[in-house]
């Protein structure tokens, strides 16, 4: 059971192994961020790291830090940074660009080595999914086609054997749904289908096996979990049984096998670095740099202990509170955050707004999903136990009914 009450919360803290990463984030006072699923918070080490990027590498050692400094190998140095938190081998993931671009490459990637011609998507996947993968088909003459991952239609829709690849959220940016990535792939192999994983709500949020479930392609974002900073870029994994094999559409230098001969004819890096593209905004991976050396120190088993511990205390304290949830009850199944259903018609947003009136911050996705992030490295107990609170009481006294909270913000 849960801690039932604020005292017994206060106790698990103060046992809880990981309660000094808390010290290493700026947190507002007054604030339960319960948001780190859409932007995780700011390292305490950030500012100065990306200080001295710019003041020293940039400021003095100009042009020369592209040797001095490291700057060429960046995009490889983060993505064997990123590599242990998504179970995947140092050589198989590299850092840069944005997540729906690596989404493109990986997916026009796939396309190419297989000869069949449907992208099977799922229909609820965030939406820049949804659409990468239309342009993506559209270019290459394929057909998406959208099926529920989480019942029978993925076994259906795989067994026709039509699909050349599958593309899926490991974590389901609404519900909160964890999937199988051992199971699914393995399915989706044996009918012949490639699988790329979006790992957005994954890295940093729950255990990830790229390798030990043969995982083919997978992309992530690094500003949510994984405190990288808003726009910071993206990591693309690529198993390396198909670096030879895989070709992305946006061949840029920097996925040249030689960049510097400046040969007019492209040749792709026998490596994951074929996925590069172009020069990368390094002041923005000097702050990716930052956060994940705070991640290295911290034990991923931990991290999810506690985040099940939270989001079972959050997800008690609202059914308690007869609020209905879109998050799987079984811990196998569920990422790192909570989705409750709006009690009645329109009153997610208002609901989200008076919460955050009461420092609660939170989010909402249409149609009807009031959002709840948990991050284990920054949070406490009683931050979940006292968001809890807030909750219940702004459904309880009807709070959220004030006109000011039914005003939408242009992003929600
Ligand atoms: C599952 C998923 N994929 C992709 C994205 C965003 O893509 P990008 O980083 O290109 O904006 C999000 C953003 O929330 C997401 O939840």
């Amino acid at each position: 059971m849960p801690p039932a009450t604020r005292e017994e919360c206060a106790a698990l803290d103060a046992a809880d192994p990981l309660a000094p990463f808390r010290e290493e984030f700026v947190l507002p006072e007054g604030v339960v961020y319960l948001d780190g699923n859409s932007l995780g918070a700011l390292p305490r080490s950030t500012p100065g790291r990306v200080a001295r990027m710019v003041e020293h590498e940039w400021g003095q050692g100009l042009v020369t830090s592209w040797n001095g400094a490291g700057w060429w190998d960046k995009p490889r140095t983060l993505g064997a940074g990123v590599a242990p938190l998504v179970g995947a081998g140092a050589d198989e993931v590299v850092v840069g660009d944005g997540t729906s671009a690596n989404l493109f490459k990986v997916l026009v990637a796939a396309l190419g080595m297989s000869d069949r011609s449907v992208v099977l998507g799922e229909a609820g996947n965030f939406p820049t999914d949804l659409y990468v993968a239309e342009g993506a088909a559209a270019l290459t003459g394929a057909v998406q086609r959208r099926v529920d991952p989480d019942g029978p239609d993925l076994a259906e829709a795989l067994a026709r054997g039509d699909a050349a690849v599958l593309l899926l959220s490991h974590v389901d940016y609404r519900s909160g749904t964890l999937r199988d990535m051992a199971g699914i792939t393995r399915l989706a192999h044996e009918h012949g289908t490639l699988v790329v994983w979006d790992l957005c709500h994954s890295a940093g949020a729950v255990p990830v096996a790229l390798s030990a479930s043969g995982a083919d392609f997978a992309v992530g974002c690094t500003y949510k979990y994984l405190n990288a900073g808003p726009g910071a870029p993206s990591f693309l994994y690529a198993a390396k049984r198909h670096h030879a094999a895989a070709h992305q559409p946006l061949s840029g230098w920097h996925g040249h096998a030689r960049p510097f001969d400046f040969t007019p004819e492209y040749e792709p890096s026998p490596g994951v670095s074929r996925f590069l593209s172009g020069s990368q905004p390094l002041v923005a991976a000097a702050a990716l740099e930052a956060s994940l050396d705070v991640w290295a120190r911290a034990d991923l088993g931990l991290v999810r202990a506690k985040s099940l511990a939270m989001t079972d205390l959050f997800l008690h304290r609202a059914a308690e509170a007869g609020l209905a949830s879109l998050t799987p009850p079984e811990h196998e199944r569920r990422g790192s955050q909570v989705a409750l259903l709006e009690p009645e018609r329109g009153a997610g947003y208002p609901i989200v707004r008076a919460l955050i009136e009461h420092g609660v911050i939170g989010d909402f996705r249409a149609p009807d999903v009031m959002r709840f992030g948990f991050t284990p490295l920054y949070l406490r107990y009683v931050d979940v136990y006292d968001a809890a609170s807030a909750l219940v009481e702004v459904v309880r006294t009807g709070e959220w009914r004030r006109g000011r909270f039914a005003v939408r913000d242009r992003v929600t």
